[in-house]
């Protein structure tokens, strides 16, 4: 049975540290939470050290204290591993657990995300202890889910992970001829004879001195190094919830994920996932749509599943250089996005404020001044009503879309480990600019990983699809042919998954589709740009400029010319191929190209928007066999209006709407449940 099937409402609550406090607090924890419809904890995320004293001692006496307490509160439970932070004793002990960092130094005890994922120590009480507390906890009743470990990540750079490394290598490749082949070994000299002359490439090996850290000499061999991480730490993951399965084969497991976190690649992570979860921490300039952005990045990891909300701030984080407080309705707003987006839990971090280190001025569901008498506390208030009143009225639905953007690690990795052409290309930065521009015509976006099945959508976009794996290609031209609408651009199709070069033209093996040959590419710095026209309008051209050929695709009379030496050039062609289309646009413009060009786009491949929503409103829905709910979210700070075009129930305030024009407050939300 899948982790959000028997809720009967939105759990709500989230960590909960009552290790951190004396024991006559927790009894005013439990009055605070029941005031404020927490009906949900996440416990044990950092308590390690106090359940395993020693080498084999180990005492949950005081967890099964915190146990019975929630247990009698009626709350549920999201018990997690404590496996985030090693005890101080056994880094003494075993050193191998400490990690090695980029610059090759080993580190000492301390902070948190430190246990060496190579580390024999580590595996085997990580292991032992998962085993443990689901022996012990096998009978509880109200624990939802298992939640390993905190926030995986990091990386290491120790003798155990280079050798580990060396067995990834040898596994992937076979023999040392397919290494050298597959990393080109032959240029600089670089020809491997044995596994064991391979060494991590970090600051002391395979830094590209020209350009530091981001880049490297031999992009093979790093990006390597980087699956191999993040699969490394994914036997860590595995390790654990296999041990917690043995003992509770339907225990529902998750690990809490951050969205875009470059080193774990999370389309294969969520594969070993009973569920996704994630942690969302927007920084101070991300737009609604940024956040919009990570959650469907999140669910469409879960391959569209709902997933939870696993931590949020009430009100402040502590860790970005300032903090802005969440203005009042703004926890809210964003608890609906999230919902909006896929969400079957509205949870945060974390329900006490701690006293002492460095979240003690983290923003809390219970304030130092411990009562509930703050704006924060009384806002959690209201929305638990809220959720409480919602039941399991949206609970499961899955989000249709007609359109997707396609994002990968491995290409991440590649594109920004490339020396050459610009060091501008942040992968990330470059699909949200599509993606904002799709949010802002209140279009639902899936965003699909290369091994995704395409045949769902109408239109599928992939910026900067540099690195083409596998049979993608194959899969894009099957989507076209069967009338499918596909778009990309600059530093696309160069290379296979290796990060060799497709020789033959750029854009590689997608040439065909596309019907173009890019010859050479121009880059710019940020303080020059050039320019083309689009429909009689003229546009910048930035980060890089392909000179094009048109084989056979068409540039409309009044599609691109770039200035400079290569003028009347095309920059945005479109290829008929099969029942569909493939367009090319070959530079980076800005968002009011990207509306026009898009919303050209979507027109003629059948997609609309949502419905008419005034600036600054997002629209979204999901639906199950009986009803469709679309979430309207006025993030701006002015009234707005959008256009229900059938009538429905307003399901946070039981309020029938009929069709046409709504106004909706600042930073409002209305859910409108419509029946099918
Ligand atoms: C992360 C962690 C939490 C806490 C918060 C603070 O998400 O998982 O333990 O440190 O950040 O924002
Ligand atoms: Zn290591």
């Amino acid at each position: 049975m899948s982790w959000n099937e028997k809720l009967k409402k939105i759990p709500y609550g989230g960590d909960y540290n009552p290790e951190q406090w004396p024991e006559d607090v927790w009894e005013e924890d439990m009055k605070l939470f029941r005031q404020a419809g927490i009906d949900t904890v996440t416990l044990n995320v950092f308590s390690w050290a106090a359940l395993q004293p020693s080498e084999d001692e180990y005492n949950f006496d005081r967890l099964d204290k915190i146990v019975k307490l929630v247990t009698e509160n009626e709350m549920n439970i999201i018990m997690a591993t404590s496996t985030g932070a090693h005890p101080a004793w056994m880094a003494k002990r075993h050193p191998d657990i400490l990690r090695v960092d980029y610059k090759g130094r080993k580190r000492k005890f301390g902070g948190r995300h430190n246990s060496c994922p190579s580390s024999p120590t580590y595996k085997k009480y990580a292991q032992r202890l998962a085993m443990k507390l689901a022996e012990h906890y096998k009978h509880q009743r109200n624990i939802i889910a298992w939640h390993i470990s905190n926030e995986f990540g990091g990386e290491c750079y120790c003798e155990n992970c280079e050798n580990a490394f060396r067995n990834w290598v040898s596994d992937r490749y076979k023999t040392i001829y397919d290494v050298n082949k597959a990393w080109n070994t032959s240029f600089w000299g670089h020809t491997f004879y044995d596994f064991d002359e391979i060494v991590a490439p970090n600051e002391l090996s395979e830094e590209f001195e020209f350009m530091g850290r981001a880049h490297t000499d031999f992009q093979g061999i790093s990006i390597d190094y980087k699956r191999f991480m993040s699969d490394a730490i994914l036997d860590c993951y595995k390790l654990e919830r296999d041990a917690i399965k043995e003992i509770i084969p339907d225990a529902n497991v998750t690990t809490n994920l951050m969205a875009f976190f470059k080193p774990l690649d999370y389309q294969k992570w969520a594969k070993e996932m009973d569920f996704v979860s994630w942690d969302n921490y927007p920084g101070p300039s991300d737009s609604p749509a940024r956040i919009a952005m990570s959650h469907d990045l999140m669910r469409g990891c879960g391959d569209g599943a709902p997933f939870a909300l696993m931590e949020q701030t009430p009100s402040v984080t502590n860790w970005q250089p300032y903090n802005a407080l969440k203005r009042p309705g703004v926890m809210r707003l964003w608890s609906y996005q999230a919902m909006a987006h896929g969400a079957d839990s509205v949870l945060f971090f974390q329900m006490r404020r701690s006293i002492g280190a460095c979240e003690k001025y983290h923003g809390a569901v219970i304030d130092h001044v411990g009562t509930g008498n703050t704006r924060v506390f009384r806002e959690i208030t209201a929305l638990g009503k809220e959720l409480r009143d919602i039941g399991n009225a949206t609970i499961g639905m899955r989000t249709h879309s007609d359109v997707a953007i396609m994002f990968d690690w491995d290409n991440w990795w590649a594109v920004e480990y490339s020396a050459g052409p610009s060091k501008d290309l942040a992968y990330r930065e470059l699909i949200a600019d599509y993606y904002e521009s799709l949010r802002n015509m209140n279009v639902n976006v899936d965003i699909i990983g290369q091994d995704t099945d395409l045949s769902k959508y109408k239109v599928v976009i992939a910026p900067v699809l540099y690195m083409v794996k596998g049979d993608l290609d194959e899969r894009i031209k099957n989507f076209v042919e069967n009338g499918g609408t596909f778009v990309t651009g600059f530093f696309s199709g160069y290379v296979q998954e290796n990060d060799l070069v497709i020789t033959g033209g750029y854009p590689g093996k997608l040439r065909d589709i596309l019907g173009i040959w890019v010859e050479e590419t121009d880059s710019f710095g940020p303080d020059k740009c050039n320019s083309f026209s689009y429909h009689g309008q003229r546009y910048p051209a930035r980060i890089l400029c392909d000179l094009l050929h048109l084989e056979t695709a068409k540039m409309k009379d009044d599609y691109g010319y770039l200035e400079d030496f290569y003028h009347g050039m095309p920059v945005v062609t479109s290829n008929k191929f099969g029942r569909g289309k493939a367009y090319y646009i070959a530079t980076s413009s800005d968002e009011s190209f990207r509306a026009a060009f898009l919303s050209d786009v979507l027109a003629a491949s059948g997609v609309h928007s949502l419905m008419y929503a005034s600036e600054g409103v997002e629209v979204t829905s999901r639906e199950d066999d009986t009803a469709t709910v679309i979430y309207i979210l006025n993030h701006g700070d002015a009234e707005g209006i959008y256009e229900l075009h059938d009538e429905g129930m307003e399901i946070i305030n039981g309020i029938e709407f009929g069709a046409g024009m709504h106004k909706i407050a600042p930073k409002d939300v209305h859910i409108i449940k419509i029946m099918k």
